[in-house]
C-alpha cells in the first residue's frame, strides 16, 4: 500500500495543500524518519507525512536534547530520507539558532529544500510569524509547532504539559492564529492537554497534528518512529504507544548470532 500521494505526481506545494485540505476529513498519519530504509518502509506502509525531526539529535545521534542539532546534521539526514523519493510529504526541522531572523529563516529553509525537504517546520507562535511569512513567500510550505517546544527545554528546565490554564490556552490560540495568518499549512501540537488541543483544533482552519495530546483531539497524529517501534528503550515518553519491540528483537537476534559464532569454540 502506498501513501496518499503517487510518486512524483504532485509538487511539494500541492502535497502540502492536499494535507491542509484534510482539515475535518481523514486524519493525517505522520511519523518521523531519519534514514533511507525507514523512509521507504514508512512511505510504502501509507504514512502521509515524514518529518525529519530534530529529535534525531536524541534518538539517532545520542545527544541529551535537540539543542545540539546543527544544520549539517539536518542536511545529512534530509538527503538520506529524500533519496527514498517518498510520495509522503518530506518535512525538515529548522534546527535551533538557524532561524533567528526572517532572512536567516528563509535561507535555512532554502538549504533544507536544496537537500531534499519539501516543507519545513519551526517551533513557536507569535514571535515566529514574520519568519513563517518570509519562508512561505519563498514558495516553501511551512508546518508550525506549538505547545511543548523541545528547543526550549533547557530554558524551561524540562518537558512540561502545556495548555493547562485558561491563560495558557489563550496564548496557544493566539500563537496558532498568528501562524495561520502567516501561511502555515498545519500545526504540530505537542504535549498539550486534550481539552485545549481540541479547542485549538476547533478554532483554526488548518489541521493540527498532535503528539502527546490524547486521542481524537487533533486532525492527525505524529509519532517519533523509535517510540512507535520500541527501538529506543532508554527514554520512552509517557504518551508513547509502541506497536512492536524492536529493541528486544535486536537483542535476541544478536545473542543468537554471538552464540552461533562463538558457540563452537
Ligand atoms: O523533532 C521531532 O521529532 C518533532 C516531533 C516530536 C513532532 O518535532
Amino acid at each position: 500500500m502506498r501513501g496518499l500521494f503517487d510518486l512524483q505526481i504532485v509538487t511539494a506545494r500541492e502535497k502540502a495543500e492536499l494535507l491542509r485540505d484534510r482539515k475535518g476529513g481523514r486524519p493525517i498519519a505522520a511519523l518521523t524518519a531519519y534514514d533511507y530504509p525507514t523512509a521507504r518502509l514508512l512511505d510504502e506502509a501509507g504514512a502521509d507525512l515524514l518529518l525529519v525531526g530534530d529529535s534525531l539529535g536524541m534518538v539517532v545521534l545520542g545527544f541529551p536534547d535537540t539543542t545540539h542539532v546543527t544544520l549539517d546534521h539536518m542536511l545529512h539526514h534530509i538527503s538520506a530520507v529524500s533519496r527514498a523519493r517518498p510520495g509522503a510529504l518530506v518535512v525538515g526541522d529548522l534546527p535551533i539558532h538557524t532561524y533567528d531572523t526572517p532572512e536567516q529563516a528563509r535561507k535555512t529553509a532554502e538549504r533544507l529544500v536544496a537537500a531534499g525537504a519539501e516543507a519545513v517546520k519551526l517551533e513557536g507562535g507569535v514571535r515566529q510569524a514574520a519568519k513563517v511569512r518570509a519562508i512561505c513567500e519563498a514558495g516553501i510550505p511551512v508546518l508550525g509547532h506549538l505547545g511543548m517546544l523541545p528547543q526550549r527545554v533547557v530554558e524551561e528546565g524540562g518537558y512540561r504539559k502545556k495548555g493547562k490554564t485558561r491563560a495558557q490556552a489563550d496564548a496557544l490560540l493566539e500563537g496558532a492564529m498568528a501562524l495561520v495568518d502567516a501561511g502555515v499549512f498545519g500545526i504540530v501540537l505537542e504535549s498539550v492537554v486534550g481539552e485545549t488541543a481540541l479547542e485549538v483544533s476547533g478554532k483554526i482552519p488548518v489541521p493540527t497534528i498532535g503528539i502527546g495530546c490524547g486521542e481524537g483531539n487533533c486532525d492527525g497524529e505524529i509519532a517519533v518512529m523509535t517510540d512507535l517501534i520500541g527501538s529506543f528503550p532508554w527514554f520512552v515518553p509517557p504518551f508513547a504507544r509502541p506497536e512492536t519491540d524492536v529493541a528486544d528483537s535486536i537483542t535476541q537476534a544478536v545473542r543468537r548470532y554471538v552464540s552461533r559464532v562463538q558457540g563452537g569454540r
